[in-house]
């Protein structure tokens, strides 16, 4: 089939939100529509859980089933949706942020008596960057909750959106009777003991005055919504499709996911309005998707889970061209030619080889060592492309070596961890110390669990006082020797021998910029 007709199909996205907010049990939902399961639970929730007797025990039993849910493509009224999974937990950030630069749109669920959480906010900063265009889901509107138009505001005072409702809640919690959808015109009334499989039913009124709405949620109930739903459309813009793709409009949807209620509204919507594969930056040019060539970039590494098998799986986002099986690519950073045999797409929890794959699809390569996040696989061409960063890790520990006839083990596990993305190495220019700096205490536990299984390599921590790590960039040759002169105590190579600044604190880094002003100092590795 053509590439354009296949890429007019697709539709790669992610859920971002809270732990808790119901991202899994939204993702269940939407592959229920998409026939991808047949039944609930089938979707194992990969996050931490609340419960788990040891945090890092439980990690690795989210490693063994995360392949499975990395991606998950469905088929829904003749498009093919690619939903990339989101880790919500917070000490995997990294690994989210690095996940939402492939895609080309999110969605964002919260809860409606929780509102707008940290991590929400941490992550749709990281879309707004990029502009990408989000829809946001309420959801859990069957338990009382904070009221829409408050909500709304939160939404836009901590999201920093431009709201626009396309659906509208009726009561909430014990009082909650379903939504009147702006977006398709209809009534949806709630149903969730209904014996049918979805808790909805559906009753067009184009005119919020017909007096169907009284027979319906009766005269208190119909009387409030003609009221909200006026000050709606007074206060609060209608549906600008450029604006949404322009990350300068965000549409809001209200509902359920647990009843499956308001589901379908939100991804017909979706379905509607979301981008195909949208054109990806690199340092070189901007790469279309249509093009004739083949490109595409690894944003996420996935170790085997047996130690045995140091295999592990890089998933590659597909740019432009089509992908075939058994077909030379040049690898950019490595300049050399590479080709794949047993190629993997995913559909729900189900992996198979692919033949050849098109320009928003993810495929899963068996990598034995090639691949580091970041990295570019095209027909020959030397792209680099933007918005894989890393970003400055919040905590710092130097690696201490227990066993130096292990050394060798140790250099291998940490180079082969670091290009998996699990955290950042810095190397202390004055000392030669190793760093590690992670989003979250929880990967020290992780790193130095798979030394040790997979490397036989053991380490200790220790304590370092460290507040950022900071990218550095300069214009002018002789104030950077100055600078690397001065701050040689302070100063690290990141793996791929970039400068980097280690900032004690706050303060520090302060004076740093202003004494050293010629000098850039960086929150990412991209500037
Ligand atoms: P997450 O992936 O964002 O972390 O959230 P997840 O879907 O696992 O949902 C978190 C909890 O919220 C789950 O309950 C889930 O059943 C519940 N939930 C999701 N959607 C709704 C909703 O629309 N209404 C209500 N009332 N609850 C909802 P749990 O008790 O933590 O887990 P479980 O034992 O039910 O799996």
């Amino acid at each position: 089939m053509s590439q354009s007709i296949e890429i007019g199909k697709r539709k790669t996205f992610g859920i971002v939100s809270h732990p808790d907010a119901g991202k899994t049990t939204l993702t269940e939902k939407l592959l229920l529509f998409g026939g991808a399961i047949q039944e609930a639970g089938a979707v194992k929730s990969n996050k931490i859980k609340k419960h788990a007797t040891s945090d890092f025990m439980e990690i690795e039993r989210q490693r063994g089933i995360s392949v499975a849910t990395s991606v998950m493509a469905f088929e829904y009224r003749d498009k093919k949706i690619n939903i990339l999974d989101t880790p919500g937990h917070k000490d995997f950030s990294e690994d989210t942020y690095r996940t939402l630069t492939a895609v080309d749109s999110a969605i964002v669920v919260i809860d409606v008596a929780k509102g707008v959480e940290t991590q929400t906010e941490n992550l749709v900063k990281v879309c707004r960057m990029r502009k990408t265009p989000m829809i946001v889901f309420i959801n859990k509107l069957d338990r009382e909750g904070k009221d829409g138009f408050d909500l709304l505001d939160e939404v836009e005072t901590k999201l920093g959106f431009k709201t626009c409702p396309l659906s509208w809640p009726i009561g909430m919690g014990q009082r909650f009777q379903g939504v009147y959808n702006l977006y398709e015109k209809k009534l949806v009334l709630f149903r969730p003991h209904s014996k049918q499989k979805d808790a909805e039913e559906v009753i067009v009124i184009d005119d919020l005055n017909n007096s169907l709405l009284e027979e319906t949620v009766g005269d208190a109930a119909a009387q409030e919504l003609r009221e909200e739903v006026e000050v709606i459309t007074e206060v609060y813009p209608s549906l600008d499709i450029e604006a949404y793709l322009e990350g300068r409009l965000q549409p809001v949807f209200f509902g359920s996911a647990i009843n499956n209620f308001g589901v379908k509204e939100m991804l017909d919507c979706f379905v509607d309005i979301a981008p195909n594969p949208l054109p990806r930056e690199t340092e070189e040019r901007i790469v279309e998707p249509d093009e004739n060539k083949f490109t595409g970039f690894v944003f996420k590494i996935h170790a085997n889970m047996d130690p045995k098998h140091r295999d592990r799986i890089a998933f590659l986002r597909i740019c432009s061209g089509i992908f075939k099986r058994n077909t030379n690519y040049f690898h950019v950073r490595q300049e050399k030619k590479i080709k794949f045999s047993n190629p993997t797409a995913f559909m729900a929890a189900k992996k198979s080889v692919v033949d050849e794959a098109y320009p928003g699809d993810i495929v899963g390569l068996y990598d034995s060592g090639n691949f580091k996040i970041g990295d570019s696989l095209t027909e020959g061409e030397k792209l680099h492309f933007k918005g894989i960063p890393s970003f400055s890790p919040e905590q710092f520990r130097y690696v201490v070596n227990k066993d130096p006839l292990k050394t060798k083990q140790l250099n291998k596990g940490l180079d082969q961890l670091m290009d998996e993305g699990v955290a950042q190495l810095f190397t202390v220019q004055s000392t030669n110390r190793k760093i590690i700096g992670t989003v979250g205490a929880l990967q020290f536990d992780v790193i130095q669990y798979r030394l040790k299984n997979e490397y036989g390599a053991s380490v200790d921590y220790e304590p370092v006082n460290l507040h950022k790590a900071c990218w550095i960039t300069y214009e002018d040759g002789a104030k950077y020797e100055d600078f690397k002169l001065k701050r040689k105590r302070d100063l690290a190579q990141d793996v791929e021998g970039n400068l980097v600044f280690l900032a004690e604190s706050a303060w520090s880094l302060k004076m740093a910029q202003e004494n050293h002003p010629e000098i850039g100092f960086h929150f990412t590795s991209e500037g």
